[in-house]
């Protein structure tokens, strides 16, 4: 009987010896120590044997079946090590990380100056009503400067907003006034795309209603905005614009960051790029939300996040922004 329990163990041990694999050793295991394996039935079959066998056999058999799950166990653990440490630890996990697009960059930017000069950040629908886009703006139908932004309409009766400007009756309807608001988001215009032109792009629309505002209230936020995005002292114009819902309307340019004011294909090689036009609200707008025009004023801006975005990252293709390329968006990291 001894020499029958050391002749298993042996040849489980020169069994096991040979073995590389997890799942062979596990095969060998249930071999050697499962339920129908020949140890087992030899602890089954003790109970016949006499008491003084008994007492070799029995702890030689628990001797062996100590020893031999040692073994297995210690097997299976030296594979698992292998697996775990057979990579090269000090390779990068991943050669690239995830960035931010520059719009989502610049918009938070502008934002949040936006929120630190005490405006409420407002939003509203891409999918707008003819009303809030353009009717209540002061451009009924037919009005010429509809054909400024040529509009998508949709089937449903309504249509993609063309300007953030939307938002501003939306904002005077609901918390009427004194208010000051920005709303950033996507607009839509049905335009031939080229290295200048998007059907989408973004925007953020400035609106202050109060007492007393005036013209030099405008131009003074402006100019603040402008110096804390920048960073710097750009150089601005301010040129008589028009626009429905601002009288007087204004054009802001700044001096082209791409060509610092050379002349490229962005800025049309004038030098001067359009970024934020607004005025002071047409009292139409600001009755058509009921607010009273005898105690307030108010002005208006719509800055181009899309445009800001090219000049600061010195983008002069604005296909770049929309066309999905990681390579060429990566570029930009998180700020
Ligand atoms: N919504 C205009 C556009 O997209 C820009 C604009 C002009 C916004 C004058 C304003 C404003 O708030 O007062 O072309």
């Amino acid at each position: 009987m001894k020499e029958k329990i050391e002749a298993l163990k042996n040849g489980a041990l020169k069994e096991l010896n040979n073995l590389s694999k997890e799942a062979d050793v596990l095969n060998c295991k249930a071999k050697y120590l499962g339920k129908k394996s020949e140890l087992n039935d030899l602890l089954a079959s003790l109970k016949n044997l006499t008491v003084e066998e008994k007492k070799v056999i029995g702890p030689l058999l628990n001797e062996t079946k100590k020893e031999l799950e040692n073994a297995f166990n210690n097997k299976l653990t030296e594979i698992n090590n292998q697996i775990n440490y057979n990579f090269d630890e000090t390779l990068p996990v991943c050669s690239k990380t995830g960035s931010l697009h520059p719009v989502t960059i610049v918009a938070k930017e502008v934002t949040d100056i936006m929120k630190r000069m005490g405006f409420t950040v407002v939003s509203g629908p891409e999918m707008e009503t003819e009303y809030y886009n353009f009717e209540a703006l002061n451009v009924p139908k037919n009005h010429p400067a509809r054909d400024m932004q040529d509009t998508y309409y949709l089937d449903n009766g309504l249509l993609l907003r063309t300007q953030t400007s939307s938002n501003q009756v939306h904002a005077m309807q609901k918390y009427g006034a004194p208010l000051k608001v920005c709303s950033p988001g996507r607009v839509f215009r049905n335009e031939d795309i080229d290295a200048n032109h998007e059907n989408t792009f973004f925007q953020i629309e400035g609106m202050v209603i109060d007492e007393n505002i005036s013209v030099s209230n405008l131009v003074y936020v402006m100019r603040s905005l402008l110096r804390e995005i920048f960073h710097q002292d750009v150089k601005v114009r301010l040129r008589p614009g028009y626009f429905p819902f601002t009288e007087p309307s204004f054009e802001l340019d700044c001096s082209c960051l791409i060509c610092g004011g050379k002349g490229c294909p962005t800025c049309k090689n004038s030098g001067w790029l359009e970024l934020c036009p607004g005025g002071m609200i047409h009292p139409n707008v600001l009755k058509e939300s009921n607010i009273d025009t005898d105690k307030y004023t108010g002005f208006a801006f719509g800055l181009g996040l899309t445009r800001l975005a090219m000049m600061k990252y010195k983008i002069n293709d604005i296909r770049v922004l929309n066309n999905g390329d990681v390579r060429e968006l990566g570029q930009f990291g998180i700020e």
